[in-house]
C-alpha cells in the first residue's frame, strides 16, 4: 500500500475493500458495546483546512480520539500554506516537526490539488486528502461502506448501478473513480457544460478524468455513461446528488446554477421511482434543500441513506487512519505490515474481555 491517501486510484480494489471490511468490523464491535483498540496512542494527526467542514473535521478528530491519538486543527487562514510561505517550505518544516514526533499523520482539505500532492511529496509521514477541487477520496470510502451495507438483495457491489444527478463536482468525479474501480455501472445525468467530459470543476484541465475511469473499467468490468437524457438513470440502485454551485459560494453564482439545473436535475420522488421502486438516495451533504433535492426524498426513511452516509464518514476514516497511521517512522512495521490483520487481532482480543 502507498504512503499517502491522495487518490483512490493509487490503491487496488482489494486494498480499498480491506479498509471497508476493517471499518465494518470496528463499527459492528462498537455498536455491540465494545471498546476501540488504542493503536494510535501518543500519535498526532495534523489537520489542515483551507475550507470549512463539518463531517470531515469531526470524523477525523473523533476517529483519532477513538484510537487513542490526538488531532490538531489548523483552520482556514491559521497556518502558512502556499501563501506567505511556499508549499515546499511548509512541507519541509512540517517534516522537521514530524521528526520531532509532533505529527504522525497529516490530512489537508485544500483549494488546489497540487498543494496536497506537494505536502505528501515533501513529508515523511502519511498525508490524507480531505478534499480538493479534483477529488474527495475519504468521501468515496464512506460512500462505499454505505453502499456495501445497503446492497440490493442478491447483488454484489459489482452488480450495482449508481446514477449521479447534476453537476460534475469533485464528489461526482470521485464517485466515477470508486464505482469504476469496484466494477459498478456509473452514470452522470447532467447538462452539457457540467459533465465530467467537460472537465468538471477541476482547475487542472490537462487531466483526462474520463480516461482514468475507463482504465479502471478495463480492469474491473465496470461501465461509465454520461448523458443529459434521463433514460440513463433507469434501474439505478443508488441515486446520488451534490450541490449545484460546487465550490462556488457566491450567491449570484448559485442563482445562475438554478437556471441551468432546475427543475430537470432536481431529485424528486418521481425521479427516484423512475430509476426504480427500490432505488436509494445518497448525498455527500451539506444539501441545499429545495434545490438539488426535495425534503420528501431526503427525509424518506425508506429511500434516504444520507444520514447513514454521514455517520459512515467517521467509521471509514477511522479504518483509514488505522491503516496509514501504523506506517509512520515512530512505529514502522515495514511494507509487509497488515493493518487488517493487526486490527482484527485487536478486535478479537477486546471481544474476549
Ligand atoms: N461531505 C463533506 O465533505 O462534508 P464537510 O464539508 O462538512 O466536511
Amino acid at each position: 500500500m502507498v504512503k499517502d491517501f491522495i487518490d483512490t486510484n493509487d490503491f487496488t480494489r482489494e486494498e480499498l475493500l480491506d479498509m471497508i471490511e476493517l471499518a465494518s468490523s470496528m463499527k459492528a464491535m462498537i455498536k455491540k458495546g465494545g471498546r476501540y483498540p488504542q493503536i494510535l496512542k501518543n500519535k498526532t494527526l495534523g489537520m489542515i483546512f483551507q475550507q470549512v467542514s463539518t463531517r470531515t473535521r469531526i470524523s477525523f478528530e473523533t476517529a483519532m480520539t477513538d484510537l487513542g491519538g490526538h488531532a490538531q486543527f489548523y483552520g482556514p487562514g491559521t497556518i502558512q500554506l502556499g501563501g506567505h510561505e511556499s508549499i515546499e517550505d511548509s512541507a519541509r518544516v512540517m517534516g522537521r516537526l514530524v521528526m520531532g514526533s509532533l505529527l504522525d499523520i497529516m490530512m489537508a482539505r485544500v483549494d488546489r490539488h497540487k498543494d496536497v500532492v506537494g505536502l505528501a511529496e515533501g513529508s515523511a509521514v502519511p498525508v490524507i486528502n480531505g478534499m480538493s477541487e479534483f477529488n474527495h477520496p475519504t468521501q468515496e470510502l464512506g460512500d462505499l461502506l454505505t453502499m456495501m451495507e445497503n446492497l440490493p438483495e442478491g447483488k454484489k457491489i459489482e452488480d450495482c448501478k449508481l446514477a449521479f444527478i447534476g453537476d460534475a463536482t469533485q464528489v461526482c468525479v470521485s464517485l466515477m473513480f470508486i464505482c469504476s474501480k469496484m466494477g459498478m455501472d456509473f452514470v452522470q445525468f447532467g447538462p452539457k457544460g457540467h459533465q465530467i467530459t467537460d472537465g468538471g470543476l477541476q482547475v487542472d484541465t490537462d487531466i483526462d478524468l474520463l480516461a482514468i475511469g475507463e482504465e479502471n473499467c478495463k480492469v474491473s468490468g465496470g461501465t461509465i455513461t454520461i448523458s443529459d437524457d434521463i433514460e440513463c438513470i433507469k434501474d439505478a440502485d443508488f441515486i446520488y446528488t451534490d450541490v449545484w454551485y460546487g465550490l462556488y459560494d457566491d450567491e449570484e453564482e448559485g442563482a445562475s446554477y438554478m437556471d441551468v439545473f432546475y427543475p430537470k436535475y432536481q431529485v424528486t420522488m418521481d425521479m427516484m421511482n423512475y430509476a426504480g421502486p427500490n432505488s436509494k438516495f445518497m448525498h455527500c451533504l451539506p444539501a441545499s434543500r429545495g434545490e438539488e433535492v426535495v425534503d420528501e426524498v431526503m427525509d424518506s426513511p425508506e429511500r434516504s441513506l444520507c444520514w447513514d452516509e454521514a455517520e459512515n464518514r467517521k467509521h471509514s476514516i477511522r479504518a483509514l487512519l488505522a491503516a496509514l497511521g501504523k506506517r509512520t517512522p515512530l512505529n514502522d512495521e515495514g511494507v509487509e505490515y497488515s493493518a487488517k490483520a493487526e486490527l482484527h487481532a485487536a478486535l478479537e482480543a477486546l471481544e474476549q474481555l
